[in-house]
């Protein structure tokens, strides 16, 4: 019997999703999406609430806006009109593995027909020709965040069950038209920002007064894990070689003392916040304790017959996290708080933070991937990480540059920690780096906070000529891939 630890060498890619990179929003066939309505607003402490979480008079406003310039994922990075040349850098920077989404109302503009818009089926089938030809693996997100508007203005989202068959017909076409090229997929983007961030999740509008009924949070949140289900059961009858994954946003997090009560709340805010969606799809049961947290929060779910079998029988190949930072939980509210992915954290000393307030912990990363793998004992993707940061183009003899350094530092440091989990014994496959092109941000909406290491030339307002340049850290990005292959094959060959 070996204990030695199975070796592979990682995947190290890039990740884009339609709704943030594409734009073409007035492009024949597409249907007006959940991203498409959400505006711009500067930066506030109350701005990035109001515009995540959105209600059916903002989003009427949006959709009689004749502006597009405050609505900034009309416009994406433009990269429907660049996707020839991002491909190609991409490419040229040599990364392993491409993560991208489809946007679902580019191919169902309303997410009610029969049969995908031609023009729709035209990208993509362009796309995935592109990127296989590139040499890179795909990692498709079936639906990062975005779904056609009509689906809930009219449907209620994912509240409603009918939503599942209209998505279903969605991810049938999907995988019997470009099965052959999808390496690995996500049914849903962080799974667990439902719980969150209810508009850009599960596609829930928040009452004009007051917050969500959060029995329509898990109920929506419900019928996506019944979605997830039954994707994997279509693909696996479809296309078999894909590998299904689920992903959450994870958040690795501490206690602020080593007060039990601290600990407690840090085992229970795990729970819900992380975990359940993980129990769920990647161990195929509602875990236990669920059923306290909804009686607590008066949380109603109602079930299909069938439901608690499906999930036992169509549990997932693969978990993934995003990973952009760790947070701290105290029972004490009145301690000093800061931003993070999804959720807010109380200030932890011993980090350093983003200009956003993200906490910036590699050691994290690795922690995270332990705790999870000692959980799921499934392969893990690191399918998200960076650093989102404000970076300015400038002039060095003559040519565009953008220097990065600190972003160079933040990958370094964590892909160390990758490397590091892996030797722990972790199943770990890869990381993929966030918004690998510039792209708008999910969270704030903005240009301005940037991941990438290719630099698009737009601001806030979608000012710019959306020209494309090589920062630093692509240099260094493509060095690490090429130094980090030629290291692990001579490793892998050493122990065959
Ligand atoms: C993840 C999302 O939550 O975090 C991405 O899956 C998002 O869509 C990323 O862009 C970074 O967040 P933000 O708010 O900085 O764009």
């Amino acid at each position: 019997m070996s204990f030695e630890t199975p070796k592979r060498a990682l995947l190290w890619g890039g990740a884009t999703s339609a709704s943030q990179y594409e734009g073409g929003s007035d492009m024949v066939g597409k249907g007006p999406d959940t991203q498409d309505v959400r505006p711009f607003r500067p930066r506030t402490s109350k701005a990035t609430t109001e515009t995540r979480l959105l209600t059916k008079s903002m989003v009427s406003e949006a959709l009689n806006s004749e502006f597009d310039g405050n609505y900034p994922f009309r416009r994406g990075s433009e990269g429907i009109s660049h996707c020839e040349e991002d491909i190609a850098l991409l490419e040229e920077l040599g990364i392993d593995i491409y993560r991208f989404s489809i946007s679902w109302a580019r191919l169902y503009p309303t997410g009610h027909e029969y049969n995908p818009s031609p023009d729709g089926v035209a990208y993509y089938d362009k796309v995935f020709r592109l990127v296989r030809k590139a040499g890179m693996r795909v990692f498709l997100t079936l639906t990062h965040y975005a779904m056609p508007i009509d689906l809930v203005l009219s449907d209620g989202g994912w509240l409603n069950r009918s939503t599942i068959d209209c998505y279903l017909r969605f991810a049938e076409f999907v995988f019997s038209r470009w099965g052959n090229y999808i390496d690995y997929y996500l049914p849903f983007n962080e799974i667990n920002a439902g719980y969150f961030s209810p508009w850009n999740g599960v596609g829930l509008l928040k009452p004009e007064d007051g917050p969500y009924d959060q029995s329509k949070v898990f109920q929506s949140l419900h019928n996506q894990f019944v979605a997830s289900a039954r994707v994997i059961q279509l693909q696996r009858r479809i296309a078999p070689d894909c590998k299904s994954g689920c992903m959450v946003a994870d958040f690795c997090y501490y206690a602020n003392t080593p007060a039990p009560e601290d600990n407690l709340r840090l085992i229970k805010d795990e729970q819900i916040n992380q975990w359940l969606a993980i129990d769920v799809l990647a161990r195929g049961f509602y875990p236990s304790y669920t059923a306290r947290f909804f009686d607590e929060h008066g949380i109603k779910v109602r079930m299909g017959e069938n439901d608690l079998e499906l999930l036992a029988q169509n549990t997932c190949d693969f978990v993934s996290i995003s990973y952009y930072q760790s947070s701290v939980v105290s029972c004490d509210d009145n301690g000093p708080q800061t931003a993070g992915n999804l959720v807010c954290s109380t200030v932890n000393p011993y980090l350093a933070s983003s200009e956003w307030g993200w906490q910036i912990d590699p050691i994290g990363l690795r922690t995270a991937l332990n705790v999870l793998y000692d959980r799921v004992q499934k392969p893990i993707f690191v399918a998200e990480g960076g650093l989102g940061a404000r970076d300015s183009m400038v002039f060095d003899e003559g040519e565009k540059r953008v220097h990065d350094p600190y972003r160079i530092k933040y990958l370094a440091k964590h892909f160390e920690q990758v490397i590091e989990a892996q030797k722990d014994g972790v199943g770990v496959l890869g990381y993929i780096v966030w918004g690998i092109i510039d792209i708008v941000s999910a969270g704030s909406c903005e240009m301005e906070k940037r991941y990438g290491v290719i630099y698009v030339d737009a601001d806030n307002e979608g000012n710019g000529s959306y020209e494309r340049t090589h920062k630093d850290s692509f240099w260094w990005y493509k060095r690490f891939i090429q130094d980090y292959h030629q290291k692990a094959q001579a490793t892998i060959k050493e122990q065959d």
